[in-house]
C-alpha cells in the first residue's frame, strides 16, 4: 500500500485525492488516509503531492514508519471521537470529512 505520512498534517492539498483512481484516500480532520486494503497500488497520488507526503510503505524515510501502521489505524481501530471503527466503506467521496484523526496526527503540534 501507498501511505500518506507527516507532511501532509495541518497542509490536506487534496491534489492526491484527484489521482486516484479507487477513491480510496480519506479524510480526517488535520490529515488525510490511505486505505490499506483499498489501495491498489497504482501510485498515481504520490508525485503530487506538493509536499512530499506520500510514499510506497517499504520507501518510506525511517522518521515516517509509523505511518505505515497509522494509515491501517485510521480505518480499523476505535479513534477518539468515534466509537466503532470504519471498516472498509469501499469509496471515500461519499463519506465526506470524517472530522477525526489517529493519536498520532492529534499529537502533532500545529503545522505550517
Ligand atoms: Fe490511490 Fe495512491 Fe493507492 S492513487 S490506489 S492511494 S497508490
Ligand atoms: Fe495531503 Fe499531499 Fe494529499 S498534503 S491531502 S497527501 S496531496
Amino acid at each position: 500500500t501507498y501511505v500518506i505520512a507527516q507532511p501532509c498534517i495541518d497542509v490536506v492539498d487534496r491534489a492526491c485525492v484527484e489521482e486516484c483512481p479507487v477513491d480510496c484516500i480519506y479524510e480526517g480532520e488535520r490529515a488525510l488516509y490511505i486505505h490499506p486494503d483499498e489501495c491498489v497500488d497504482c501510485g498515481a497520488c504520490e508525485p503530487v503531492c506538493p509536499v512530499e507526503a506520500i510514499y510506497y510503505e517499504d520507501d518510506l524515510p525511517a522518521e515516517f514508519t509509523p505511518y505505515l501502521q497509522d494509515n491501517a489505524d485510521f480505518f480499523f481501530e476505535t479513534l477518539p471521537g468515534r466509537d466503532e471503527p470504519l471498516a472498509s466503506p469501499g469509496g471515500a467521496a461519499k463519506m465526506g470529512a470524517l472530522g477525526v484523526d489517529t493519536p498520532l496526527v492529534s499529537s502533532n503540534p500545529p503545522q505550517g
